[in-house]
């Protein structure tokens, strides 16, 4: 009776601080017909494209919570890892330390996405990228999770499953990932009228989305990527197999260099940019893309433009406006929400 409780004790904690579910109630896939899930209703920002949701992945507080005690628990993986030990709030869901020679990737508005990694090696939906974490990356032990009585109870009320498979374990992932967005920088509070910037990050913001800077064409607001690939000169030699990029992916030679384009929403965060982290400050990303774009033979047309041949032409002001904008999309809401935290 006591240990059912502990069970039920973070459910009723997170039903009293959710705030935006509505009350219908919806009969799970469960044989257990007393449990009801209750329809999470995803804040949907005004400015904000629509939201990708698989019909066999609607959002329910129940799930959600399932996931969020997956990404924190070492249990899913064999040797200690988890989610949150390498994806971490404070740093926009990623970390300054590299991992096999790559930055960690932010989790971060990834229900917009249909390519994920560096090199786009993963396609799909949400739950299609987190079955490839839990089954491969984390060779997740199911005979250990089906033997831990919370999970066992709870994937049971809430998934309607005797036998929790990577399946359960990937949607429940999903859920909770997809509740992961970032909405309120200070450039959303400006865009929603309801916060000024301050002059250099206002001519920061002209540079970035005009034809001076050009930098809107791939980081498109407001998401901040456009989800595609991309070769922006970095380099011209691929020396590391890594360099390669989507060529890794496709063998297509026209791929080579190729990367997704990142979310630019906490960068001011992270200590590492580009693929493989050559760059430590976004003054050093601002000057490759001002000088430092090298020709090769597949470069998005993008980064040559007539007129920017020879790189941008910034001034040091305008290099700095450019840094002083990039700051702007630093989100304190997202990095302190609690939702998202361990419990
Ligand atoms: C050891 C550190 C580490 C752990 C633990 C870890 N990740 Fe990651 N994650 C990374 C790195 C590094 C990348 C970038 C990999 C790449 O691009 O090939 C990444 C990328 C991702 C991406 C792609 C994001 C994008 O923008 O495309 C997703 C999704 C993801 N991780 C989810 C998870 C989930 C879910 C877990 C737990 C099951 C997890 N990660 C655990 C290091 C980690
Ligand atoms: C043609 C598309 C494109 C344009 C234009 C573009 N970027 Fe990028 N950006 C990318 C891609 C792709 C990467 C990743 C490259 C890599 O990893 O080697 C990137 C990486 C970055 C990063 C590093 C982010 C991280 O997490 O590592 C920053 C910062 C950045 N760009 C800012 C800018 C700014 C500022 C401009 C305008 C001056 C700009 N970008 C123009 C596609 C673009």
């Amino acid at each position: 009776m006591k240990k059912s409780f502990l069970y039920i004790l973070p459910l009723l904690l997170l039903f009293s601080c959710k705030k935006d579910k509505d009350n219908t109630t919806v009969t799970p896939p469960s044989t257990d017909t007393s449990v009801t899930l209750t329809p999470y209703t995803i804040i949907m920002p005004a400015h904000f494209p629509k939201m990708i949701i698989p019909d066999d992945n609607q959002p329910y507080v129940e799930r959600i919570m399932l996931g969020r005690m997956l990404y924190y628990d070492a249990n899913l993986s064999n040797d200690g890892r988890s989610c949150g030990g390498c994806h971490l709030q404070q740093h926009g869901f990623t970390t300054n330390t590299m991992v096999d020679g790559m930055p960690v990737l932010p989790h971060v508005n990834l229900a917009w996405y249909t390519n994920f990694m560096w090199n786009g090696s993963k396609k799909g939906t949400l739950e299609d990228v987190m079955l490839f974490e839990v089954k491969d990356f984390f060779q997740a032990d199911l005979a250990k999770i089906n033997n831990m009585p919370n999970y066992k109870t709870l994937f049971k009320k809430y998934f309607g499953v005797d036998n929790i498979t990577y399946k359960e374990l990937s949607y429940a992932l999903a859920q909770f990932t997809r509740t992961m967005i970032s909405r309120n920088t200070k450039y959303d509070r400006f865009m929603l009228g309801t916060e000024n910037l301050t002059y250099d990050e206002l001519q920061g913001r002209n540079i970035f989305f005009t034809e001076k800077g050009d930098c809107f064409h791939c980081h498109i607001n407001p998401v901040m990527t456009d989800n595609l690939f991309h070769n922006t000169g970095v380099d011209s030699l691929y020396a590391k197999e890594m360099d390669k990029g989507l060529y890794n992916v496709t063998g297509s030679t026209n791929d080579l260099g190729k990367f997704r384009t990142p979310n630019l929403r906490n960068v001011a965060l992270r200590k590492n940019y580009m693929h493989d982290g050559r760059f430590k400050t976004l003054e050093d990303v601002v000057e490759f893309y001002n000088s430092g774009v090298r020709k090769v033979n597949n470069l998005d047309p993008i980064m040559t433009k007539p007129g920017k041949e020879n790189g941008l032409k910034l001034t040091a002001l305008e290099k700095f406006q450019l840094v002083e904008f990039m700051k702007t999309l630093t989100d304190p809401t997202f990095i302190t929400d609690t939702t998202l935290a361990p419990y």
